[in-house]
């Protein structure tokens, strides 16, 4: 295996503004928990009104990320990532002059739009950017960016929960994008999608000066491979019986990394917290800051582990502690007592520190690395749009089933999923850990 490389300063760079995408990406979808409170009585909005404005950025997402792969492919890895910062920009400043609700909503598909883009072109930039023995660390620094989003967002909605400036929180989302937007010009485009159009000099250039020598020869070949191939080609092979096994694998992590429940923490979590006994506004987004410090955290530690011991090993870590936190937060709320709900704040606590360890960020890793060049862009798309629906349909049936099984019997209706995600992973997911995309394409085929 080849040995551990410096990145050098300029990849640094490069990385940090292509992982700007990330934080972005949580901080859209996060901020509107704590806006709602001011929105819902300056519009008049029903319950069914304010489940539309929460739920809309989802949609956006979706539509989004199907179109994610088409641009990453046509206009170049880099430019779509600027076309999502002026999305992001566009978007912010669309909700925060809003006069009427349609305005807001408006707004936040725009928001959407963007985030469902950047969902699938900033993991596929850096992974084509990385070198093997990195790209765990690298692409789960996108993760890190958007846990710290989350935990931007929930700053923001705690400061703000006293200001009560609805605006604000909208346009300072789009100074980050600003800022990606300005750095992006002095980023290079992927040297993947240079290979890929015919523009192997610059190729040449761009990987000289993000210094990827070690591994040069590994990236040129597999690039130079794939160069040739073509759009409805690509397509084909993605479904022929040669590459299916790969794109279901993707497809399911994908999908359990959003059934087995997150964002119902995520996006619900001061409203669970009420349940739990921290009855004001205040102190219960207090206790949802704590989740964004534990999810930044545990992330932190998985950046640092994956590169080392592995990525199956880690999500089965991940993943089994997602079970146990799960059922005793189900058996505590089915016995409820004091106590208990103190049991049941931990609970939550352990289930997201797991959730960071293994399926968030490693999802995204997986994604970015299991699929051969040619028809990388396509099946990213296929397999975040199957990630947006699935957070869609979470977050839509979450209160419902609230109503119907109790707080207990729907995590205990994640945990099961989450049983079968680690019998899935046990099964089906191979060790990607230090192989360059091409060995793992050889792996995944047999
Ligand atoms: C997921 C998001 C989730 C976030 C939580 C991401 O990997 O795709 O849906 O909100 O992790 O940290």
């Amino acid at each position: 295996m080849a040995h551990k490389q410096r990145l050098s300063r300029y990849m640094i760079f490069v990385v940090t503004i292509a992982c700007l995408g990330g934080l972005l990406f949580g901080y859209h979808t996060a901020i509107i928990s704590g806006a709602l409170i001011f929105l819902s009585p300056i519009f008049h909005l029903s319950v069914a009104e304010q489940g539309v404005l929460v739920s809309i950025i989802l949609l956006g997402a979706l539509a989004g990320a199907l179109m994610g792969g088409y641009l990453a492919d046509r206009l170049g890895r880099k430019w779509t990532i600027m076309l999502t910062a002026v999305l992001f920009i566009l978007g912010s400043w669309i909700t925060a002059e809003s006069h009427f609700y349609f305005m807001l909503l408006f707004g936040r598909v725009v928001s959407g739009i963007a985030v469902g883009v950047i969902s699938v072109t900033a993991p596929l930039y850096l992974a084509e950017i990385a070198p093997p023995n990195r790209r765990g660390a690298i692409v789960s620094a996108y993760q890190l960016f958007i846990t710290l989003g989350i935990l931007g967002a929930y700053v923001i909605n705690y400061i703000y929960a006293k200001k009560a400036d609805w605006q604000e929180m909208f346009i300072i989302g789009s100074l980050p994008a600003a800022i990606q937007l300005l750095a992006l010009f002095f980023t290079p485009e992927s040297p993947g999608w240079l290979f890929k159009n015919g523009k192997s000099r610059l190729a040449i250039i761009v990987l000289e000066r993000l210094r990827l020598d070690r591994d040069w020869k590994s990236h040129i070949d597999e690039m130079k491979h794939s160069a040739s191939s073509r759009n409805k080609r690509a397509w084909k092979l993605l479904f022929s019986s040669k590459l299916r096994n790969i794109l279901f694998i993707g497809l399911f992590i994908s999908a359990f990394q959003q059934i087995t429940g997150i964002n119902t923490i995520i996006y619900y979590a001061p409203r669970i917290f009420q349940g739990a006994g921290y009855t004001s506004a205040i102190s219960a987004t207090f206790a949802t800051l704590s989740i964004g410090v534990i999810n930044v955290l545990a992330t932190l530690v998985s950046v640092w582990l994956l590169d080392r011991i592995g990525r199956r090993r880690l999500l089965l870590i991940g993943i089994a502690g997602m079970v146990v936190s799960l059922c005793s937060l189900a058996v505590t709320s089915f016995l409820r007592s004091s106590l208990i709900d103190e049991m049941a704040v931990i609970s939550l606590m352990t289930y997201v520190a797991f959730f960071a360890i293994g399926l968030g960020p490693i999802t995204w890793v997986l994604l970015s690395e299991i699929y051969p060049l040619k028809v990388r862009g396509k099946a990213m798309t296929l397999a975040t749009f199957v990630n947006w629906l699935c957070n869609y349909f979470v977050s839509l049936t979450f209160p419902n089933l609230l109503v119907s099984i109790g707080i207990g019997g729907s995590f205990l209706l994640y945990g099961i999923i989450s049983i079968i995600a680690f019998w899935f992973v046990l099964r089906y997911v191979p060790e990607t850990k230090g192989k360059s995309l091409e060995e793992i394409e050889q792996i995944l085929q047999k």
